[in-house]
């Protein structure tokens, strides 16, 4: 297997979701980032549990199309294995983990993984856009946008998801998160994040939705998203939301 030479955050969460796809400097790192700020895994598995629950009532809601967004590693209760009867696209910037990725997937007829820039889904192959996610901007969709806000700045955020609300068909979903201010306390780990990590209060992060509009859920912790269980005794490191693009 391919190794890489510099940590991902998403084969780091792999890791920590007790997943096989990643490399020894991927677990050096997160261990580094344990040491500076405590354990990690009860954290990720409560944003991977929103994701599964986040996509799941998209299915429900009809739709069978979706488009991830800065995806990282495909599995662990990623989106083709909780919506299995829908088709998935993949994508995110990281050459290595979109190379695993089409690994992973690579016997898969209804999940593909490619190149995708969040901020301009221009650069995503149509080719592969119109395989797995079929009537793109004609049908309603289901865009998975989670583990990505935090390395995008407010303009370009809220600019990305403007364009991401204009090119969807009405009746689509958007699944997003953000980190909350919980580094602030811990500031080793929040240097180990890198100068363009942003942390947001809740207030901040709804106008940056634009046009899309939550659920009556609101925005809120992910494990008080729909819970399934009873709330944890862990730090609200994660805030997520549904929105949609209301049907025309
Ligand atoms: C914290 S990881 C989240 C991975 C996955 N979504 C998850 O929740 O497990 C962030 C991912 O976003 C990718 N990324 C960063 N900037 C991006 C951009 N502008 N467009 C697409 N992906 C991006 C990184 O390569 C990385 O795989």
């Amino acid at each position: 297997m391919e190794e890489a030479d510099q940590p991902s955050t998403a084969r780091m969460i792999d890791f920590w979701l007790g997943g096989e796809h990643h490399f020894p400097v991927d677990v050096a790192a997160a261990r580094a980032f344990e040491g500076a700020y405590g354990p990690c895994a009860p954290l990720f598995r409560q944003m991977r549990g929103f994701l599964g629950r986040a996509v799941r009532a998209i299915a429900a809601a009809g739709v069978d199309g979706f488009l991830v967004f800065g995806a990282g590693v495909p599995t662990r209760g990623n989106v083709h294995e909780v919506a299995p009867e829908a088709t998935v696209l993949y994508t995110d910037v990281d050459p290595v983990t979109i190379r695993l990725g089409q690994r992973i997937l690579a016997g898969s007829d209804r999940a593909g993984y490619g190149f995708g820039d969040a901020t301009d889904v221009g650069t995503i192959d149509p080719a592969l856009l119109h395989r797995f996610v079929p009537g793109w901007g004609r049908r309603p969709v289901g865009v998975v946008f989670l583990g990505l806000a935090a390395f995008l700045d407010d303009a370009t955020l809220a600019g990305t998801l403007d364009e991401l609300y204009a090119a969807v068909a009405p009746g689509s979903f958007l699944a997003v998160d953000f980190d909350s201010e919980e580094l602030a306390a811990h500031p080793q780990a929040l240097a180990m994040m890198g100068p363009a990590f942003r942390m947001r209060p809740p207030a901040a992060f709804a106008p940056l939705l634009g046009r899309w509009t939550p659920t009556d859920d609101g925005i809120v912790p992910v494990q008080h998203w729909r819970p399934e269980e009873p709330p944890a005794d862990l730090p609200d490191a994660f805030y997520g939301a549904l929105a949609t693009k209301s049907a025309a």
